[in-house]
């Protein structure tokens, strides 16, 4: 049965239905999986920069790399909604140059909805890509792109002057037209004031259990990611750990000449039952004997 494809209208009217699942995704192969356990949306972030390129922060993220792994995570979902990060400096000068760019991951990378950080300083650009036909998810609270000003990864929000801030802004994103609002790294207190006042749905990273949905960054939830664990991530695998002893194996055993075995290897018999495992070849060049 085909499956039904998530639109970001549909994830806006999840406000106080049902809670929305997020993840990162990078590449086709994560999309899959992803998409296969029912993930709402696959989120192309620009923490590629960090995870996928190795960079110390977000910054240095092009759009033709988020239009390049929006391409890739598009392959691999059939029912989650893409939605792809507007790097640093794709949006932030005019409302024609957000609007250009977010075009751009549209036509070029394929993705459904784009994300923007900020408040009522990307509010005309947000119109401009509504008005377009592409729907934009608001960034609230820790704005990475934002680093240097915030001066490191710190909880937002904490005093009054701050709170008042992060619901004026989410008001003035709903406003302009945004269907979903991420709040990262706020107190659970303040993400639940933001939840209630606002009718789009606040998608928490670090903002505590009443946000309306929750993302994580998928590096971080299956473990993989092995550098600093902000207290937020909740680690559902410990991949890091499976993929070195996997890694530790293969070189043992390549040292040792265990591998390959002769069940490995392609012969000038027959070997009928190796055939399911060429069947991954099927639809791509054949290996020669
Ligand atoms: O870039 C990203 O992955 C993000 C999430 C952390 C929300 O913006």
């Amino acid at each position: 049965m085909a499956q039904e494809k998530i639109t970001a209208s549909a994830i806006r009217a999840r406000k106080g239905e049902s809670k929305i699942a997020v993840l990162t995704a990078y590449d086709a192969t994560f999309a899959r999986v992803f998409d296969a356990a029912h993930v709402d949306i696959l989120l192309v972030g620009d923490t590629l920069g960090m995870l996928v390129q190795g960079l110390p922060n977000t910054l240095a993220v092009t759009l033709e790399d988020v239009i390049y792994h929006t391409r890739a995570v598009g392959r691999g979902a059939a029912r989650a909604l893409i939605v792809a990060d507007l790097p640093f400096m794709s949006y932030q000068i005019s409302p024609e140059q957000a609007l250009a760019a977010a075009g751009r991951l549209v036509k070029e990378g394929g993705a459904e909805a784009v994300k923007l950080e900020g408040g009522g300083s990307v509010c005309t650009a947000v119109t401009r890509m509504v008005d377009a036909g592409i729907p934009v998810m608001g960034h609230l609270g820790l704005t990475p792109q934002s680093v240097h000003t915030l001066g490191g990864f710190r909880v937002q929000a904490k005093d009054e002057a701050g709170r008042e801030r992060l619901i004026n802004d989410a008001r003035a994103l709903e406003r302009a037209g945004v269907f979903s609002i991420v709040l990262e790294a706020v107190p659970r207190a303040v993400a639940k004031m933001v939840t209630e006042s606002v009718s789009v749905p606040t998608i928490g990273i670090g903002a505590g259990p009443d946000c309306d949905g929750q993302v994580l960054v998928c590096y971080d939830f299956l473990g993989l990611f092995q550098g600093f664990v902000p207290r937020f991530v909740k680690r559902y695998a410990e991949l890091g750990e499976s993929v070195e002893a996997a890694a530790r194996a293969y070189v043992r055993e390549v040292r040792s000449g265990e591998f390959p075995e002769d069940r490995h290897s392609f012969g000038n018999a027959p070997r009928p039952e190796a055939a399911p495992d060429e069947a991954r070849y099927a639809s791509g060049p054949k290996v020669p004997e």
